[in-house]
């Protein structure tokens, strides 16, 4: 695609949006009418993939703007139940344009370049608080475009019992680690200060005050926390999207966090030569490839949409958009904060649970933004008035 910047695309009705999107990307009709057809998920497709189905959970499934990566562009699809998520991840990626947009990398050493398959074997001792002394046996796979937890977990399975014959052991877990820190992904941005200037403040002045935001997060587990959770926002929400396990994406990155003994953030941020300076790297075992891709149009369209050729590509894009999100969330809190945007969209929200629709709807919302009470029994009680009124 030439650009992934489509100008007020907020602003355009869903039937607009499709449209532009499919003009930008060159969607098919069958392609569109992916999005367009009300069950995302077919039944039998939900009874395939998982036991016990009685229905299907739709989420809004959305697309992040303004993403350069590596010099070529992106849309990113998105699923995902928050407000703002959206918003958080497309701002920042048009911030970061004018240096060049963000760099992205995975790195799996020595890894997939002879294609997929085992690679090595490592031997852990782990001492148990009762002295006992577990040996730990790592069996290094490369699992090409595929997340590779079954892949894992079969090898691991079948290579137990040669392990307890030469080890003289009993086997007992045989299983995959989330802590993929072999399949890491790396992302990278460097940000003029002149684009970071928001709210009546200068370019400098927010730079130091998210450099203030970040040494905070660097070194208190209680921020660090908030602060992961951000940049999980926009990798959870592409990984939903695409198909992708976000429990093994959570597990590995927290863990990952904490890896030098005390949990931190998962980015770094620094001021280099009038420039804010970011970097994030983080464990990324995902696919595009499997049953779901197959069965799965919404999750087909996605990885469409995102135009990626290979699982690598996909997980150094996630790490783009894990840091994008969080240089998003850090301007927002280092200037005006974050509830003021928050509150806009979740008024939308609470009047629709109220009852109202359409222009009303609209009405509601200002009345409520502009009462600074943005709660269901205060909507309900508007909407009476706006109703008597009328
Ligand atoms: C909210 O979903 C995410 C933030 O709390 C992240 C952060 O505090 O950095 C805004």
């Amino acid at each position: 695609m030439s650009s992934s910047r489509i100008k007020a695309f907020y602003r355009l009705t869903i039937a607009e949006r499709r449209q532009r999107l499919a003009d930008a990307l060159g969607l098919s009709a069958a392609e569109v009418e992916a999005l367009n057809a009300a069950d995302a998920l077919p039944l039998e497709v939900a009874d395939i993939m998982v036991e016990n189905a009685v229905g299907t959970f739709a989420l809004p499934f959305g697309v992040a703007l303004n993403f350069q990566v590596n010099g070529r562009d992106h849309v990113i699809p998105m699923v995902v139940e928050e407000p703002s998520v959206l918003a958080a991840a497309s701002n920042p990626a048009a911030v970061a344009r004018p240096g060049g947009g963000l760099a992205a990398e995975d790195l799996t050493p020595g890894l997939c370049r002879r294609g997929a398959g085992p690679r090595d074997v490592e031997v852990r001792l782990v001492r148990t608080a009762n002295h006992d002394t577990m040996v730990v046996v790592h069996v290094l796979l490369d699992t090409g475009d595929a997340m590779g937890a079954n892949a894992v977990n079969s090898l691991v399975e079948g290579l137990a019992p040669l392990v307890a014959e030469i080890a003289g052991g009993t086997p007992c877990l045989r299983i995959l680690s989330n802590l993929a820190d072999r399949r890491l992904a790396r992302a990278a941005v460097r940000i003029p200060f002149a684009a970071l200037a928001r709210d009546g403040m200068d370019g400098p002045e927010v730079a130091e005050r998210m450099l203030w935001a970040y040494e905070f997060a660097a070194n208190d587990p209680y921020r660090a926390a908030t602060h992961n959770k951000g940049i999980m926002n926009g990798i959870d929400a592409l990984a939903i999207a695409t198909g992708n396990d976000w429990r093994a994406i959570e597990a590995g990155a927290h863990a990952y966090a904490a890896r030098g003994g005390a949990y931190g953030s998962l980015s770094t941020w620094e001021i280099e030569d009038g420039h804010l300076v970011g970097a994030i790297e983080l464990p990324m075992a995902v696919s595009t490839v499997g049953p779901l891709v197959q069965s799965h149009p919404r999750v087909r369209l996605a990885l469409r949409i995102l135009n990626v050729a290979s699982a690598r590509e996909l997980a150094a894009i996630m790490a783009a958009v894990g840091l994008a999100s969080n240089l998003g969330a850090m301007r927002a809190l280092a200037t005006e904060g974050i509830q003021k945007g928050h509150m806009a969209l979740h008024a939308r929200a609470v009047s629709h649970a109220a009852g109202a629709r359409g222009a009303e709807a609209e009405e509601l919302r200002q009345r409520l933004l502009a009462a600074g009470e943005v709660k269901i029994d205060r909507a309900r009680e508007l909407l009476r008035a706006l109703e008597s009124r009328s």
